[in-house]
This record gives structure tokens, sequence and C-alpha cells, in this order.
């Protein structure tokens, strides 16, 4: 077990800046992921970790050791790709037992015959065998063992996959997209059995997806990364209830938090989208700002005016128990999306007005340029300076 230390990491390609200055501290035992969109950096940072791609500056430590320049074999990681990696002309016993092979057996007992006649080389090739056929059991594919990865689904290949990381018994676990060549079902199965391993074993984690769902339910803190940059590291339930970031709340949450421009009337008070809401601030008269109101921070309420937005009705989704409710409003380009309780809101249809509502305390502040505006809990209203700027 160990925990890990990045340290201002840098990586270029050429003239393009992939890591600029990634630093994070994770936890031995921790499950982390790094979650962003496509093409910002993820891969390259966690092929770092493994020692299979060089940085251009900054450092790593696993437990105590600082591993820049130690080769990937010499890390204590197991990694486990997207693409499964598996070696095709061999059976699944094999591609499992490859690890233990070449830490166990030298390279002249790793010779078909001559390896056999050498004393002890039989005894290891049993103690190998013996692990191999408890870690496929472990995974539900101990049926499986003499099979090649071609005769495999692909939730049968990735459980080969973890297999052959879980018997080098690694100090940490690197994991990339594991699951995104799988199918939607199967992949919520494989969620699940990844959690387990990760409770059973016990040791680091480090998870890289840009599915949020699996970020969401996997993870003991996600590390939100766009553009080469960490925005967030924080529990799930922050990164989604309390981002620091408009960027991170607007890639966070399906569907997308709605975002309105709004103007300071007087203390407490912003006008936006033709309405003016009632909002514990004391920022300044005249001062822009953008709102952020989740779908489901809405609830119906009976007649326009002072704390509701009113519009009209564009469409509405069926989701079950759920509906979301397309609402255009005056002077704003694109649909509010309002989630509301099917029981609640059996009436609604398209063209109608409706006047919805929101809870102050579920209006998240940012200023024009993306920073989150908090309240400070420790000033009165009193303050001119009733925010605080998140520290970046
Ligand atoms: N060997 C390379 N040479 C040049 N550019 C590269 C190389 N590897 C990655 N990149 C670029 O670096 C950026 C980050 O790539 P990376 O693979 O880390 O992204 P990612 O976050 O893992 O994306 P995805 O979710 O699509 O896997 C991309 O713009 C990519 O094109
Ligand atoms: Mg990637």
């Amino acid at each position: 077990m160990a925990s890990v230390l990045i340290d201002s990491i840098q990586k270029n390609y050429g003239v393009t800046s992939v890591l600029r200055g990634v630093s994070l501290s994770i936890a031995d035992g921790e499950f982390l992921t790094l979650l962003g969109p496509s093409g910002c950096g993820k891969s390259t940072l966690l092929r770092i970790l493994a020692g299979l791609e060089v940085q251009d500056a900054g450092s790593v430590t696993i437990g105590e050791r600082v591993v820049d320049g130690l080769r990937p074999k010499r890390r204590d990681v197991a990694m486990v790709f997207q693409s499964y990696a598996l070696y095709p002309h061999m059976t699944v016993a094999s591609n499992i037992a490859l690890p233990l092979r070449m830490r166990k057996l030298s390279a002249v007992r790793r010779l078909p015959l001559l390896g056999r006649l050498l004393p002890g080389t039989t005894q290891v090739a049993g103690e190998i065998d013996e692990e191999v056929t408890r870690t496929a059991k472990s995974l539900g594919i101990g049926h499986l063992l003499v099979r090649k990865p071609g005769q495999l689904s692909g939730g049968q290949r990735q459980r080969v996959a973890v297999g052959r990381a879980m018997v080098r018994n690694p100090a940490i676990f690197l994991m990339d997209e594991p699951l995104s060549n799988l199918d939607a079902k199967l992949r919520v199965q494989m969620r699940a059995e990844i959690k387990e391993l990760h409770q059973g074993l016990g040791v680091t984690f480090v998870y890289v997806t840009h599915d949020q769902a699996e970020a969401m339910t996997l993870s003991d803190r996600v590390a939100v990364m766009i553009d080469g940059e960490l925005l967030q590291v924080a529990p799930p339930q922050d990164i989604y209830a309390d981002p620091d970031d408009r960027r991170v709340a607007e890639f966070i949450g399906s569907p997308k938090i709605n975002m309105l421009d709004g103007v300071v009337r007087e203390r407490g008070l912003i006008d936006v989208a033709g309405a003016t809401l009632t909002i514990e601030t004391d920022a300044r008269p005249g001062a822009a700002l953008t709102l952020g109101i989740r779908p489901e921070a809405f609830h119906l309420a009976d007649h326009g005016g002072q704390g509701s937005l009113t519009g009209s009705v564009r469409m509405i989704e069926h989701m079950g128990s759920d509906l979301f409710v397309h609402l255009d409003l005056a002077g704003i380009d694109h649909p509010l999306i309002v989630r509301l309780l099917a029981e609640r809101a059996p009436y609604i249809t398209p063209g109608q007005t409706l006047h919805v509502g929101v809870r102050p305390d579920r209006v998240l502040l940012f200023a024009r340029d993306g920073r989150r505006l908090r309240r400070d809990a420790e000033s009165d209203w009193t303050s001119v300076t009733p925010f605080r700027e998140v520290a970046r």
C-alpha cells in the first residue's frame, strides 16, 4: 500500500502544453478518479505515474520513494488499459501468469524445455498456477483459463486484464478507462465489481474516466481536470453541490446546470431573466454575476414576480419519475431546464406559461470570469466585501 504525491507535473508535446503544473496528493488506500473531457491530459498523467511517459518538469513520489527515472517495473504499480492489452496468442491462464513468471522465474527457468530440467522450477510453476487459478476464480473467470482472448467477451477480457494486474500485488492500481469498451449494462456491473475489488484489497486506486457517473459512484475523491489543469479535487458530492469553478459546475451534472447572467439591483436582490430573485448577497449594485442553478433546485410557483422566474414551456422530456421541462425565458437564448417530480406536475403542456421558484441557498454565484463566489461564513452582512474569492 502506498500514497502518491504528484508535484507540479508539466508535460509538453512539441509546442502543446498538455499538463500545466499538476499537483495532487493521494492518500494510502484512497480511490481517486481523474475526470475530465477527452484530450484534457488524463491518460498522460496516468502514464507518467506508471513510468510509461516522462514528465518535462515536476516529480512523482510513491510511498516514500521519488520514482522519477525508475522504470515501470520498479514502481510497484499495475496498470489496466481501456484496450485490455492482452496477448492474443496466449491463453487466459498464461496472460494472467505472465507478471508472476517474469518475477518468480529467471530467464533460464522460463525456457520451455531446459527450464523444466532445473531443480525447483516445477515447484515455482505450481505455485504460479495456484495463484492464477485463485485470482481467476475470484474474478469469476475460473472456467475460462484455457481460452484465448479472441474467444472472450469484452467483460471477460477486462476481467483477465484486471487479474493480470492483481497477481502483481501492486501498491497502486492505475486504471485508464477500463470499462469504456463495454456496453452500458455490463459497465454498471463491472463498476460495482471494481468498487468491491478496491474495498477488498484496500490499496490505492487511481482511476481515469470521462464518465461522470463512474467517477461519482466509485470515488472517495474526484479530481476534475480540464485543459491540463486540475480545477478541483473533492468528494463527489462537493464537486456536484459546491463547485469551485464554472467549468466544473458545467462539466458535472446531467442535464447541465443552468447558467443565467444577472445584475445586482441592490443588496440581496439580483435581476435575472426579467425577474428579481432574493439572494443573500450584498455585492454592490450594478455588479455583474452569473447564477448557476441545477435543474432540481426549482419548484413550481403559483405566480411570477419576486422570487420566481416565468417562461413559456418549449418542450417536456418524460423520464419516468421525473420531468425535464424546457422553459423559454424572455431575453435568454437557451432554454432553462427544470426538473420536476412527474406526480407533482401532471398538467404541464407545451406553450403554457409556467412560474418556477428557486431556493436562494441552491443558487451558486460565479464571477463573470468563471470563479465561484462564496458567501464568507464569517462575514456579517454589513460587510462591504461579502464574497471570498476561491483560491486557485
Ligand atoms: N505522443 C503524443 N504526441 C503528441 N500529442 C500527444 C501525445 N499523446 C497525447 N497527446 C495529446 O495530448 C493531449 C492529452 O492527451 P491524453 O491522451 O492525455 O488525453 P485524455 O484526457 O486521456 O483524453 P481521452 O479521454 O480522449 O482519452 C491530447 O491533446 C493529445 O492529442
Ligand atoms: Mg485517455
